[in-house]
């Protein structure tokens, strides 16, 4: 299985941070943004990894990371021109893919779980897409799962009365019909593609799986606050120790 880190968008929600650099390279306590994401996949032993970002500071991601060596992965880089949303920023990654199944991971994203259960049971899932839920106090920020008779019946992006605490987080698996789904996606109100659209596509298609974490979970690029937390979180956690398991100096 291949690996997709999507770190382009514009990080709008904390500026001034991020003004002269990509969110993802912001830290967070130890180290930058990005590392947690590329940690969660390499626990899962996928090593073959795609980093989207945008156009700005694109070159940055090459000169912290480089070929990946380092940490033992292989990284390829691709360039989204704008930020038309996650799931156009996936449509990238088509021709790295290249027919394998994936693991899309949002470079803001950090999880404290190791996800390598999940992943092998996508692995042994013939078809469709995995997921996973996380119950959050502000479900209102996330795409939320709507649950009828303990089964998952829609996912609703950010909605004003959510019909539970449960939030769809960053980490997706897809098998290789994701990029024709994505080209037949129309923008939302917000004038992106959205990932919620192919995740409910799946979900109507009866393909769609999901898994509850406990550990955990920090989308900090959300607030300020959001990135604080997690930045506290992870100090007491093993994720502050990740430097044992990967050479990152
Ligand atoms: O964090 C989980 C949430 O992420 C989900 O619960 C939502 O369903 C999903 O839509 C998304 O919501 P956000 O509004 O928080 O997404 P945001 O625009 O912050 O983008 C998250 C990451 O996706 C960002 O760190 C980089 C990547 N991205 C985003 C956009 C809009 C791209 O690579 N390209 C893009 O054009």
């Amino acid at each position: 299985m291949k690996g997709i880190i999507l770190a382009g968008g514009t990080g709008s929600r904390l500026n001034p941070l991020t003004k002269v650099t990509n969110k993802h390279l912001l830290p967070v306590y130890n180290k930058p943004m990005i590392y947690y994401p590329l940690f969660t996949l390499k626990e899962a032993g996928i090593d073959n990894v795609l980093i989207v970002s945008g156009r700005g500071h694109s070159g940055s991601f090459l000169e912290l990371l480089g070929s990946g060596a380092g940490l033992g992965m292989h990284l390829s880089y691709e360039v989204q021109e704008e930020a038309g949303g996650i799931a156009q920023a996936l449509g990238l990654a088509e021709d790295f893919a290249d027919n394998e199944k994936i693991v899309v991971v949002l470079g803001d994203n950090i999880i404290e779980d190791n996800i390598s259960e999940a992943v092998d049971k996508f692995s042994n899932q013939s078809s469709g897409a995995r997921i996973f839920l996380k119950s959050v106090k502000n479900p209102k920020a996330y795409g939320v799962a709507n649950i009828v008779d303990e089964k998952l019946a829609e996912i609703i992006e950010k909605p004003e009365n959510p019909p539970s605490d449960l939030a769809v987080i960053g980490c997706y698996m897809y098998d290789s019909r994701v990029f024709e789904i994505v080209k037949n996606l129309s923008p939302s109100h917000r004038n992106e593609l959205e990932i919620t659209d192919v995740n409910n596509y799946y979900l109507k298609s009866g393909e769609l799986e999901y898994d509850v974490l406990n550990g955990f979970w920090g989308d900090c690029g959300e607030s300020f606050d959001s990135l604080l937390e997690s930045a506290h979180l992870i100090k007491d956690s093993r994720l502050a120790k990740m430097d044992n398991h990967l050479n990152l100096f």
